[in-house]
């Protein structure tokens, strides 16, 4: 598939069936995370895949996962990341994301549901997962063979700003 109709394809999921993600699916989403481009190449990213009954009670002590098989919890290592030496802003959650966006897209194209989760008590998956302190949880991509009607894939017209608004050529 094109790659624009896997990324309209993409919805957030919030409804899973009670069914496993292969392991070969999720060695390719993994793989996906793997070849993600981060500032520097300093790959300052850490990834929990958690599945197990007992781990995916630890998460949902966090946030609420919709029963999903599987929890990918995305780390940044901020003693790792790129440093801009301007403004010292860093790199650490931009390469957090873009490992998150390539899982989750890998994922739809697998044919499975994911929704992207940062409403979650850090402190929670802190202590559950033993992250230490340069370890900060980032993002949660929680992923699963959807239960949800699959997503209008023309949507895009009324749930986003329209074109227009979101570029600007040239100049703001
Ligand atoms: C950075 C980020 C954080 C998000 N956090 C959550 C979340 O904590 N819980 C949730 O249900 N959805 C979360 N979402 C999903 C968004 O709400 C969703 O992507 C957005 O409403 C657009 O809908 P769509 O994904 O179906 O296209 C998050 C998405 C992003 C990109």
């Amino acid at each position: 598939m094109d790659f624009i109709n896997i990324a309209k394809q993409r919805h957030s999921v919030r409804s899973y069936k009670n069914q496993k993600v292969e392991p070969e699916k999720l060695e390719q989403i993994l793989e996906a995370a793997h070849v993600a481009p981060t500032a520097a190449n300093l790959q300052p990213v850490h990834l929990i895949a958690v599945q197990s009954e007992e781990g995916l009670a630890k998460v949902s002590k966090a946030v609420g996962i919709y029963n999903a098989p599987l929890a990918i919890i995305v780390c940044a290592d901020h003693n790792k990341a790129w440093v801009r030496p301007f403004d010292q802003k860093q790199s650490g959650d931009i390469d957090a994301s873009i490992l998150t966006d390539h899982m989750m897209l890998q994922a739809t194209e697998l044919g499975l549901g994911t929704v992207w989760v940062c409403y979650f008590k850090p402190d929670v998956l802190r202590e559950e997962f033993n992250l230490p302190d340069s370890l900060e949880p980032v993002n949660i991509l929680v992923i699963g063979y959807s239960d949800d009607d699959p997503a209008d894939t023309n949507r895009f017209d009324t749930q986003r700003i329209p074109m227009s608004q979101l570029v600007s050529y040239e100049n703001l």
